[in-house]
């Protein structure tokens, strides 16, 4: 039984091995996998290693400043950060189909994390933070007949394409074990604690259209579900928490008027590596704090409900 220093220990050597005097690129998405990768990877080879942080403007509030911040200022690791909100929002204008979205997101990140890549001058190698469950559930997802659920955005594709070898020295973790090789790194709590966060970011939480406005208001209310949860000391004993802007509207009253508004779904759930999840039972006064707090505070969402769907037969995300 290895212990993460020791797994580290071994990773580093494994790094030097594989990548020699190469150089080494490395895209970040904001999550924990792609960070720990980076640091460690950064603790093999140093500035061999340079990231790329494409910022879709898909990211929740506050998350892109973070991870610049703890790249840039608490370890100096070289880091591109591209921001490409206009992009990404102008090619998701009229796309609703699910995995339209997502082919769409992951290719034009692939794009712009290409173009920056030989901006920088190239490498011979690229860096994931693939964890072991990502490994399975793009092979095969329901055991039976492979059929594809959901197309998981990472950069597969880019290393072909590129030319570019894989460094990816997570394969064989599950998330908690992640988070322990992180805090090994020295990487802060708060930060290998948090929720997973996919790939296509914000833009699968919003069924239907995705816009600049229904981002904002995602953000938003997201943020104050969040808050509460931490307020509520119930951050961690949950898996993965968050809201999601429905394109549909109803009809309530506010002050002396009517409104017609957009509905809002909160999610959370348990779970050991994503792949099978339970709802969180929220005391029913925690949520109707949460609802109130969100059709009070946010403007556009005059409606809460609480998905109680485990997966299966739900999946985690809505599309
Ligand atoms: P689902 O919705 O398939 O999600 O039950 C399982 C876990 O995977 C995350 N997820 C993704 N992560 N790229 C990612 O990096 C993606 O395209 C993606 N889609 C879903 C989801 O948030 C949950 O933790």
């Amino acid at each position: 039984d290895w212990s993460m220093a020791e797994f580290r220990d071994a990773k580093i050597a494994e790094i030097r091995e594989q990548v020699g005097d190469g150089r080494v690129i490395c895209g970040l998405s904001g999550g924990v996998d792609s960070a720990v990768a980076a640091v460690l990877i950064h603790e093999a080879i140093g500035d061999q290693l340079t990231c790329v942080f494409v910022d879709h403007g898909l990211m929740r509030a506050g998350e892109a400043e973070q991870v610049v911040g703890l790249f840039r200022n608490s370890y100096n690791i070289p880091l591109v950060h591209v921001q490409a909100e206009t992009l990404f929002l102008n090619g998701l204008k009229g796309v609703t189909d699910p995995e339209a979205k997502r082919k769409f997101i992951g290719k034009t990140f692939i794009d712009v994390f290409e173009e920056e890549a030989k901006k920088i001058g190239g490498a011979e190698f690229l860096a994931q933070g693939t964890l072991y469950p990502d490994v399975i559930e793009s092979v095969s997802f329901t055991g039976g007949p492979s059929v594809t659920i959901k197309s998981h955005h990472n950069v597969g594709g880019l290393p072909e394409r590129m030319n570019m070898k894989l460094v990816e020295p997570l394969r064989e973790l599950f998330k908690d074990e992640v988070r322990a090789l992180g805090q090994e790194l020295g990487l802060p709590k708060a930060f290998v604690g948090r929720h997973p966060f996919p790939g296509p970011g914000l833009a699968i939480r919003i069924p239907g259209e995705v816009s600049k406005d229904r981002c904002d208001i995602l953000r938003k209310a997201d943020s104050i579900y969040l808050a509460e949860i931490r307020n509520a000391g119930l951050y961690d004993a949950i898996w993965q928490a968050f809201a999601v802007l429905l394109p549909v509207r109803t009809v309530g009253v506010m002050g002396d008027g009517r409104t017609y508004d957009h509905v809002l779904a909160l999610r959370a759930v348990t779970s050991t590596d994503g792949m099978t999840a339970e709802i969180y039972p929220f005391p029913s006064e925690f949520l109707a704090r949460v609802a109130t707090r969100i059709v009070n505070e946010v403007r556009g969402v005059n409606r809460v409900v609480y998905d109680y769907t485990s997966k299966p037969p739900g999946t985690i995300e809505w599309e």
